[in-house]
């Protein structure tokens, strides 16, 4: 795993975003696995500014988002498809028919799971995906206790979750509880992990996920299992780690480093 401290939310969105255009520009059709949560805007401003200013070209790509909420049909606004359409789709060039992301409405859950994780197979593989982190310590829904393992699937929430994500409805109990959600071990299968995290409140489920054992009770801490993970921070959601020194000289270093 990559730790990569930048001074600021802005600095490592635009780090981040370099990564990700890297990769497209090397690979013009692409597989990109899309996060939603306030975290990616910054990644996803700066993609689009890159698509209007240099030319970056999403015309090739497929898109898999990592979770929806069950019950919210797609034009609501605090529904995930809503969500990646206004933040991202209508300013790129993405074809409609290559963007995927799960159903909140489907009428069975469990084919329609099946048949996203067979969809990511057939389109080759998420070549990277981008990630944020729950405050504890999720990625996509996969609460504390998800298996390692687990592949898409409905997930009931967590409490705190759900307080989380309350400021975003009229009424405390608007929130869904359910949530479909790739797995952990979905996630795992990506070629390449981007996980975001910013802002104190951050920096606990960061450090249990950096420096902790690796355990289902935070389910970040399997970024340590893949082979090609990058942790962008900002220095906030930076602050508990007991390594910090290591991961600024690796970042100094590495430039210099014989080419692999
Ligand atoms: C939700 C999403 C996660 C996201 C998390 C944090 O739980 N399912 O994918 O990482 O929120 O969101 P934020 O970036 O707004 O803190």
């Amino acid at each position: 795993m990559e730790v990569v401290v930048m001074p600021s939310y802005e600095a490592m969105s635009l780090a981040a975003a370099k990564l990700v255009a890297d990769i497209l520009n090397a690979k013009p059709n692409a597989v990109l696995g899309m996060a939603t949560g306030s975290t990616p805007l910054g990644v996803y401003q700066e993609l689009v500014r890159m698509h209007r200013e240099e030319g970056l070209d999403f015309a090739q790509v497929t898109t898999f988002n990592l979770d929806e909420y069950v019950g919210l049909p797609r034009q609501h606004t605090q529904s995930y498809h809503y969500f990646m359409h206004e933040n991202f789709f209508r300013h790129v060039n993405v074809s409609p028919g290559n963007i995927y992301i799960p159903s909140g409405t489907t009428s069975n859950y469990r084919s329609f799971c099946d048949w996203y994780e067979q969809r990511i197979k057939d389109c080759g593989g998420i070549d990277v995906q981008i990630l944020g982190i729950g405050s504890d310590g999720h990625i996509a829904f996969n609460e504390p206790g998800s298996s390692l393992s687990s592949r898409t699937r409905l997930k009931t929430l967590a409490k705190s979750t759900i307080d989380d994500n309350a400021r975003f409805f009229d009424r405390p109990s608007d929130v869904p509880i359910y949530a479909i959600t790739m797995g952990v071990g979905t996630i795992l299968e990506a070629r390449q992990l981007v996980l975001l995290a910013t802002g104190a409140n951050k920096s606990q489920a960061v450090a249990a996920m950096v420096e902790g054992p690796v355990t289902s009770m935070t389910t970040a801490s399997a970024l340590q299992l893949h082979p090609s993970a990058q942790v962008f921070l900002d220095e906030s959601a930076a602050s508990e780690l007991k390594m910090r020194e290591y991961y600024d000289w690796v970042k100094i270093k590495k430039p210099h480093a014989p080419p692999v």
